[in-house]
């Protein structure tokens, strides 16, 4: 790194700091802070001239004025490679239990460990031979995780066509040994690991062809899946008021739907919620394959009280995750828990760059970054036909139940099926709380939509039948809409 790549401090808001350079810096780069000998990560939100203006990771108290910045010249990444089913990450993609290992209970600032272990072996096979033409996204060869063929694939971000210089025979290797290499159009050589990284705002697009989400994802969920269906590759969220079930229905959703891999993204929830699902998960026993859960499952964890910064990048982490899996030709499920949380800390973030706000002082740029979230889903082909699959079911908590604030309604405008849960519902302990009367699905399900719609027809009918009950009693109702009620 030369000397060029640094700043220094000119300003701090909470977890935004300001730093003066005279480096070329690079939009959504990241850097670190050196405080004494604490390196806290950052990333470069905005730029203006030769101030460079950073969301800081971590809690910045105690910084000053005047104290060294250094830019990596790299975007905020993600590994991606064989290991992370079965982990349990935080937003900047730490192994929770090897931090704890590491400091104890008590996460301390600037502590940055290897998302996937590079001394751990894996028995690789290769595919294809020295020679081969390919592109960006190809299957190289594959080594065994848990119970899939972790597919090891060309670099994403080679462009072009790629010529296979030279591939290892079947053997096994660490993260860190080269296992083939590529050479692309201009002569360049590129070496092949069993692991890459990608950054995380950026979708992995290396497939032939998006499709139109049409076949149903099995939830298990009697309501949902007969009358407000979930497609494969589709989107969906689930708002709720405070304590309907909406974290409930997601952890059902998690061990029952019919899909290969979940990664849950816990953004901004409690702490103990979270120590809850992360006791009882691994205990958990899989019902499609009899082993734990756990097996199948990625998870992101960023409660209440770790930084808010972390939770935006959190969010994108699990994202760019389940697509990498969907390369693969796997279905994907994610599950993002809240992405009201997530937008509060965009509003968290915006209030200190002073810009202008929007609709309830969230920044104008709201509406944009949750469309974008949810188009990473979606059902693709892949270069060799198979298909893949990344489903996205966010929760989102208006506060008081109110649907009309904008969090909601931006989400509404992107997802595909709508699980409006009501309070009334859950007072009652009718579980899942999900109001059919409101709730809604553009995807075709199993039943026929005439069925469907006649389904519809009778809860609307017997809700005008309750409604009127309330006024006039039971004794003023007719037969017929007795029946309705019942039904
Ligand atoms: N399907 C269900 N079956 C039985 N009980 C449920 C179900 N769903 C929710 N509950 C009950 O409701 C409580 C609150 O549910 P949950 O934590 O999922 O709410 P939430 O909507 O996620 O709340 P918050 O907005 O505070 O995160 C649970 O602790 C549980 O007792
Ligand atoms: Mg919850």
């Amino acid at each position: 790194m030369t000397e060029q790549r640094k700043g220094r401090i000119t300003k701090i808001i909470g977890n935004m700091v300001a730093a003066q350079t005279d480096a070329h810096i690079i939009q959504n780069e990241v850097a670190f802070i050196l405080h004494g000998k604490e390196r806290l990560k950052s990333e470069v939100i905005r730029i203006r001239g030769n101030l460079a203006e950073m969301q800081v990771f971590e809690n910045t108290s105690g910084l000053k004025i005047g104290e060294e910045v250094e830019f990596t010249g790299e975007l905020l990444s993600v590994d991606l490679g064989p290991g992370l089913l079965g982990q349990i990450f935080d937003g900047l993609q730490n192994p929770l239990p090897d931090l704890a290992k590491e400091c104890g209970f008590f996460l301390k600032r600037g502590v940055y460990l290897e998302a996937l272990s590079s001394e751990s072996k894996w028995e690789f096979t290769p595919l294809v031979k020295s020679g081969a033409r390919l592109r960006a996204g190809d299957r190289i060869g594959f080594v065994p995780e848990k119970i899939f063929k972790h597919y090891i694939m060309a670099p994403f971000h080679l462009a072009g066509h790629l010529e296979l210089t030279r591939i290892s025979p079947k053997g096994s290797y660490s993260l860190k040994e080269p296992i083939a290499q590529l050479k692309d159009e201009e002569g360049r050589f590129h070496d092949v690991f069993l692991k890459q990284t990608w950054p995380i705002k950026i979708p992995i697009q290396a497939y032939a062809e998006k499709l139109k989400p049409q076949e149903p994802l099995v939830t298990k969920m009697r309501l949902i899946d007969s009358l407000f269906p979930v497609a494969r590759g589709g989107t969906y969220c689930v708002p709720g008021p405070f304590g309907a079930g909406k974290t409930v229905l997601q952890q059902l959703t998690s061990r029952h739907a019919e899909v290969d891999i979940v990664i849950i993204a816990a953004c901004g929830e409690r702490a103990g919620e979270a120590v809850e699902t992360l006791k009882t998960f691994p205990e958990i026993i899989d019902p499609r394959t009899g082993k734990p859960l756990s097996e199948r499952t990625v998870i992101m964890c960023n409660t209440s009280s770790m930084p808010v910064a972390a939770r935006e990048s959190g969010v994108y982490t699990a994202v760019a995750i389940g697509e990498y899996y969907r390369q693969m030709g796997l279905n994907v499920l994610l599950l993002a828990d809240s992405t009201s949380r997530w937008a509060q800390a965009m509003r968290e973030m915006s209030g200190r760059l002073e810009e202008i706000p929007g609709e309830e002082a969230f920044p104008a740029y709201l509406e944009s970054r949750i469309a974008s979230f949810y188009e990473r889903a979606g059902i693709v082909r892949l270069r060799d036909a198979s298909i893949g699959s990344l489903t996205i079911g966010g929760t989102v908590s208006p506060a008081g139940g109110n649907f009309d604030e904008p969090v909601t309604q931006a989400t509404l405008k992107v997802v595909g099926a709508f699980h409006g849960l009501s309070r009334e519902r859950s007072d009652a302990r009718r579980y899942p709380a999900i109001d059919p009367l409101i709730s809604w699905s553009k995807y075709p399900g199993f039943i026929e939509e005439k069925q469907e719609d006649r389904g519809h027809q009778i809860l609307r009918k017997s809700y005008e039948a309750a409604q009127m009950m309330k006024v006039i009693g039971e004794e003023g109702t007719s037969l017929p809409d007795y029946i309705d009620y019942l039904k």
